[in-house]
C-alpha cells in the first residue's frame, strides 16, 4: 500500500517520532557544539561523537559514513566532494576529494556513444573519492580512531533502520535504479518497493565498511571492494580498472578567500566552479546598493540574477580541473573585472544570454541529490563537507556484494561541448573530458567569518542551483539582516546563463513575478533551489538549521 505523507505522519508511530525527534520547524541551539545533516540519524551520529571528544573532523567523517547509510540519495563511498576544514586559530584547508575521469575516458568515446551514456550506468561512473577524502581528512586532523567512526554506519547497515517517508518516495521514483539487478534487488526489493517504516538492512554494505574500518581507506582502492568495483564496471562498459583505483588521490588545496562587506569568505577553488561564483557575484554586488531595493523586490531579485547569469558565462567559458586548463582565477576575481561586470547590468531590462556567449539553449531536467553537513565543534573548528554521486542515487549502478552505488559524475564533464547536461548546463571545451581529470563542480561548502571566527558554515545539494543557495542565505543574513533559520526558509530564486529563465521557488509575489517578466525574463518555476545546512553563531549560541525543503536534522551537543 502506499502512503501519503500526511497519512504516514498521522498513522505512524515512527513518523510523528520522527517529527518531534527532526525538531520541525525548530532551530537547534547549543553552546558545544552542532552537526546538521540532511538526515537524522546521521546528524546525532555527529553530535555523539563531539560529545566523546571527537572534533569537527571526526564528527564530519561519522556522518559522512553514516550518510551513506541511511541516506543512499546521495550519501556514499562511490562518489566524491570537498571538504573545507577551518581551524579556530583561522588556518583553513581544503581537501578535493572529487572523482576523476577513468584512464580509458576519451573525448571521442563520450561522443561516439548516446549522452544518456554520461549519467546512466557503469560508463558514467568516474573513479570515486570519498573514502581516500574522508580519510585523508581523518589521518591528518581527526583526534578519534579511524574504525570507531565507522562503527555507528556498520550497525546502522547490518541492524538497518526504518526507511524515512521521503527515501521510499525517491526510491519509488528513481526508474533507472531498475535497470540493474542488483539496485533493482536492494533499492527496489524487486519491485515490491520499500515501504516508510519498514527494516531497512544491508547487509553487504556493512560487510564493505567493516573491511575499510579494519583495513583502513586503502582497502577499497587496492583490496576486495577495488576488485568487486572493477567487476561491476564489466556488464555495461564501464571504464574504471585497477591502476584507476589504485592511482586515485585526494589533494590538499588552498581555500579561496574573500571579502564582502566586512566578512571574511572562506570557500572551495576549482575544480569546482561554486567557490569562484559566489565570491563574482558577490563582488559584483558589493558595491551596487542592490540591497536597498529591500528583500525580494523585483529590482533585488533582478540584479542578483544578472550578476549570477553573468557568473555561469564565465564558468562554461573559463573554469575546469587546474590540472589540466589554465583557469584565470585572478582575472575572474580581480575588483577591476567584476566592477565592469557590475556596470554592465541594466538595472531595467535583463541580458539575454546569447549576448555574454555563444552557446545553444536547453531545457533543465530536474531532480538530482548531493548532500552537505556542517560542523562546529565547541573549540570553535568547522566543517563544511559537501559530496554526492551526482544524480538521484548516482548512475544507479550497485556494486554486486558491496552494497553501494558508483557516482554518474562523468556528466559533470562537457561530454557534448555546447549541449546541456542534467542540468541543462552548457560548459564549453576547458571542462571536456580528459583522462585523469576532474570534471568540474558546483558545490560550495562554505565558512563566513567575522573577528576571527567562524560565524557561518554552510553548504548545499542542487548542482549548478548551489551557488544561489548559498548566496542567498549569505545575502539574507549579511545584507538583510535575517536570523539564521529565516535566512534558509525564506523563498529562492536561480539563473544559470543557459538556459536563458530566471528560476523562482514558490513564495514570490505575483507582482514581483511580473515586474520581473517586463524586465525582460522568462520566469520559470521550481519546486526548490537547494537545501542549504547551516551553523550561525550568534551571541555565543550555535544555531543549526536543516533546510524545511528536506528532512535533515540539526542536532546539538
Ligand atoms: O559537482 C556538482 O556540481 C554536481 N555533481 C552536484 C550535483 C548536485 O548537487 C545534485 N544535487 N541535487
Amino acid at each position: 500500500m502506499r502512503y501519503t505523507r500526511r497519512e504516514w505522519l498521522r498513522t505512524s508511530a515512527a513518523g510523528l517520532a520522527g517529527c518531534w525527534q527532526a525538531g520541525w520547524g525548530l532551530p537547534s541551539r547549543s553552546r558545544l557544539g552542532m552537526v546538521v545533516a540532511e538526515e537524522p540519524l546521521a546528524a546525532e551520529v555527529g553530535a555523539n561523537f563531539l560529545r566523546k571528544g571527537g572534533n569537527a573532523i571526526d564528527a564530519a567523517v561519522a556522518v559522512a559514513f553514516t550518510l551513506a547509510v541511511t541516506y543512499p540519495q546521495a550519501g556514499n563511498l562511490g562518489g566524491g566532494g570537498f571538504l573545507l576544514y577551518r581551524r579556530s586559530d583561522g588556518w583553513a584547508k581544503v581537501v578535493d576529494f572529487r572523482e576523476v575521469a577513468p584512464r580509458r575516458a576519451t573525448e571521442e568515446l563520450y561522443r561516439s556513444v548516446p549522452s544518456e551514456a554520461a549519467v546512466v550506468g557503469p560508463r558514467a561512473c568516474a573513479v570515486p573519492g570519498t573514502v581516500r577524502g574522508l580519510g585523508l581528512a581523518q589521518r591528518r586532523y581527526g583526534r578519534l580512531k579511524w574504525a570507531e567512526l565507522l562503527q555507528p554506519a556498520i550497525e546502522l547497515a547490518e541492524r538497518g533502520f526504518p526507511v524515512p517517508f521521503e527515501l521510499a518516495e525517491e526510491l519509488r521514483r528513481a526508474r533507472h535504479l531498475g535497470r540493474f539487478a542488483e539496485s533493482r534487488r536492494v533499492y527496489l526489493k524487486d519491485g515490491h518497493y520499500w515501504q516508510p517504516g519498514e527494516q531497512f538492512h544491508q547487509p553487504e554494505l556493512a560487510r564493505t565498511l567493516r573491511r575499510i574500518a579494519e583495513q583502513g581507506p586503502e582497502e577499497f582502492y587496492e583490496g576486495e571492494t577495488a576488485r568487486l568495483i572493477v567487476a561491476a564496471m564489466e556488464p555495461g562498459g564501464g571504464l574504471i580498472g585497477l591502476e584507476d583505483l589504485r592511482a586515485y588521490q585526494p589533494l590538499e588545496r588552498e581555500p579561496l578567500v574573500g571579502q564582502y562587506r566586512g566578512w571574511q569568505v572562506v570557500t572551495v577553488p576549482p575544480p569546482s566552479s561554486g567557490g569562484v561564483g559566489l565570491l563574482q557575484v558577490l563582488g559584483m554586488l558589493e558595491e551596487s546598493g542592490y540591497e536597498r531595493c529591500g528583500w525580494g523586490s523585483a529590482d533585488a531579485i533582478h540584479f542578483v540574477a544578472e550578476a549570477l547569469r553573468r557568473f555561469f558565462a564565465d564558468r562554461a567559458c573559463c573554469l575546469a580541473d587546474p590540472a589540466f586548463y589554465s583557469v584565470p582565477l585572478e582575472r575572474l576575481l580581480a575588483p577591476a573585472y567584476l566592477a565592469r561586470r557590475r556596470s554592465g547590468i541594466d538595472w531595467r531590462r535583463a541580458t539575454p544570454s546569447q549576448m555574454l556567449g555563444a552557446w545553444p539553449d536547453g531545457l533543465e531536467r530536474e531532480r538530482a541529490q548531493t548532500t552537505h553537513v556542517s560542523v562546529l565543534d565547541q573549540d570553535g573548528n568547522a566543517v563544511a563537507l559537501t559530496y554526492t554521486l551526482n544524480g538521484l542515487f548516482g548512475s544507479g549502478v550497485t556494486v554486486p556484494r558491496a552494497g553501494f552505488l558508483l557516482n554518474n559524475e562523468m556528466d559533470d564533464f562537457a561530454t557534448r561541448p555546447g549541449q546541456p547536461n542534467q542540468f541543462g548546463l552548457v560548459q564549453g571545451p576547458a571542462n571536456r573530458v580528459e583522462p585523469g581529470k576532474r570534471p568540474l563542480s558546483s558545490m560550495a561548502p562554505t565558512i563566513l567569518v567575522r573577528d576571527g571566527l567562524a560565524r557561518l558554515v554552510l553548504g548545499s545539494p542542487g548542482g549548478p542551483r548551489i551557488v544561489s543557495a548559498v548566496l542567498e542565505v549569505v545575502l539574507n543574513m549579511v545584507d538583510f539582516k535575517m536570523e539564521v533559520h529565516d535566512a534558509v526558509d525564506a523563498p529562492r530564486f536561480h539563473h544559470q546563463w543557459r538556459p536563458d529563465a530566471l528560476v523562482l521557488e514558490p513564495g514570490f509575489s505575483p507582482d514581483t513575478v511580473k515586474l520581473l517578466q517586463m524586465k525582460g525574463h522568462r520566469v520559470a518555476r521550481i519546486a526548490n533551489v537547494g537545501k542549504v545546512g547551516a551553523i550561525a553563531v550568534q551571541d555565543g549560541w550555535m544555531l543549526g538549521v536543516a533546510d524545511r525543503r528536506g528532512y535533515g536534522r540539526a542536532a546539538g551537543v
